[in-house]
């Protein structure tokens, strides 16, 4: 049976907008990320998954140990519901949460919070401070891993932590080491530019070639560089790991010494924006089905909503791809709608209404934040329904 009939005969009896997951993709896709990662562990990047039931399927399977999380009130709620080793990889301004951090003894055991600044340094201070007995935090240093040529006039990679060399890293380490309740156990150091830009891009030779080249200087140069943050860091702190890396980059990150972990997720999903690595190649995991409600014109069917583009700098990447049947494409002056959506192509004459039409998110974690439950395919069947973040009535972002 051809995928679309499998997802059409295993949700017969939904009624769609609705989300799919399909298991035997996303293990095949587990498994693929824990062969490029060799050996190190992946920490599993909870932004694209948001969904508690298949971040625990995830970490049941060989390879993947840890969480990233992408705010602490979801990891001080990971962390109530039992899960370990959250690092929150995003520096958080959450006074709140703060507080609820120190005052949990527990939590604080298995939650670390990410720094680049004595400016964090103090804000975390002032957040806990009269809250009582307060547990010790644990503190992860964020090392900008960005590649920066041409005297600084060209720069690729997330504008994310000031912190770029081992002086400053080690100042950093050395400020967090001198404060009592404060307690330096990891770094971090995500290279974007490779981990997060397929090198592949179709039909752009040259910009593909751009992009390689660029990758491959931004890797040897990481290589010297964040083997160098670690070193100057543990004369003040001893790190229980150094994370790196993507879904793009895992085989690449993984080839450092000083780095023992990495972070992904997206790989799992298989979203669209990473169709277009040389490195690997996935299988679409995640999926949303829309009903055909009307026919504008005989080459046309109109789908409900299907406006959900992903984050990031905003262009026709950021847009759910038409995924099955093939050959759908979208109405230009119209994208992808906010509550119906056109779509072209010779496809659409064999579409009824009711029907649906399958859809792929560009990124991954974010198909969540649009529907409450991922209904679990294996096979041709529906074997359980579960909910995401926003179906737990979680949304942290
Ligand atoms: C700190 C960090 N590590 C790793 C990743 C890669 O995650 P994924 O593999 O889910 O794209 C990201 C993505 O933005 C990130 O911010």
């Amino acid at each position: 049976m051809d995928d679309r009939r499998r997802y059409d005969h295993a949700t017969a009896e939904l009624e769609p907008p609705f989300a799919i997951l399909d298991l035997a993709a996303m293990r095949a896709n587990a498994a693929d990320l824990v062969r490029r990662a060799g050996g190190k562990p992946i920490r599993v990047a909870s932004k694209s998954i948001r969904s508690r039931p298949v971040l625990e399927r995830v970490l049941a399977m060989d390879g993947f140990r840890g969480v990233m999380a992408f705010t602490l009130p979801e990891a001080l709620w990971l962390a109530g519901h039992g899960f370990t080793d959250i690092l929150v990889a995003y520096p958080t301004a959450d006074r709140h949460a703060l507080a609820a951090l120190a005052a949990d003894a527990e939590a604080a055991r298995q939650i670390t919070v990410t720094v680049d600044s004595a400016a964090h340094l103090d804000f975390i201070e002032h957040a806990v401070q009269g809250a009582g007995p307060r547990a010790e935090l644990r503190l992860c240093l964020d090392v900008d891993a960005g590649y920066v040529a041409l005297g600084g006039r060209f720069r690729a990679g997330a504008l994310r932590s000031p912190i770029r060399q081992p002086e400053d890293a080690a100042d950093l380490a050395a400020e967090i080491a001198k404060r009592p309740g404060l307690r330096l156990v990891g770094l971090l150091a995500y290279e974007a530019q490779i981990a997060g830009v397929g090198d592949a891009p179709r039909g752009q030779a040259a910009y593909a070639r751009a992009i390689r080249l660029m990758q491959a200087r931004s890797a040897r140069e990481l290589i010297v560089r964040r083997g160098r943050v670690v070193n100057a860091v543990r004369q003040f702190a001893e790190l229980e790991f150094v994370n790196g890396g993507g879904t793009g980059s895992v085989e690449l990150t993984v080839r450092e010494k000083a780095v023992t972990e990495v972070g992904a997720g997206s790989g799992l999903f298989h979203p669209r924006l990473f169709d277009f690595y040389r490195r690997f190649t996935g299988r679409p995991a995640a999926l949303f089905a829309l009903p055909v409600v009307r026919r504008p014109r005989p080459d046309v069917v109109t789908v409900l909503g299907g406006g959900y583009p992903a984050s990031g700098s905003a262009g026709p990447s950021r847009l759910p791809q038409p995924y099955l049947p093939a050959g759908l494409r979208y109405a230009p002056d119209e994208g992808a709608g906010e509550v119906q959506t056109p779509l072209l192509g010779q496809a659409a004459q064999d579409l009824r209404m009711g029907d649906r039409v399958w859809f792929r998110h560009a990124k991954a974690g974010e198909l969540c934040e649009r529907f409450d439950a991922l209904h679990l395919v294996e096979g041709d069947k529906v074997v359980e329904t579960v909910p995401t973040y926003r179906g737990e009535g979680r949304t942290f972002l």
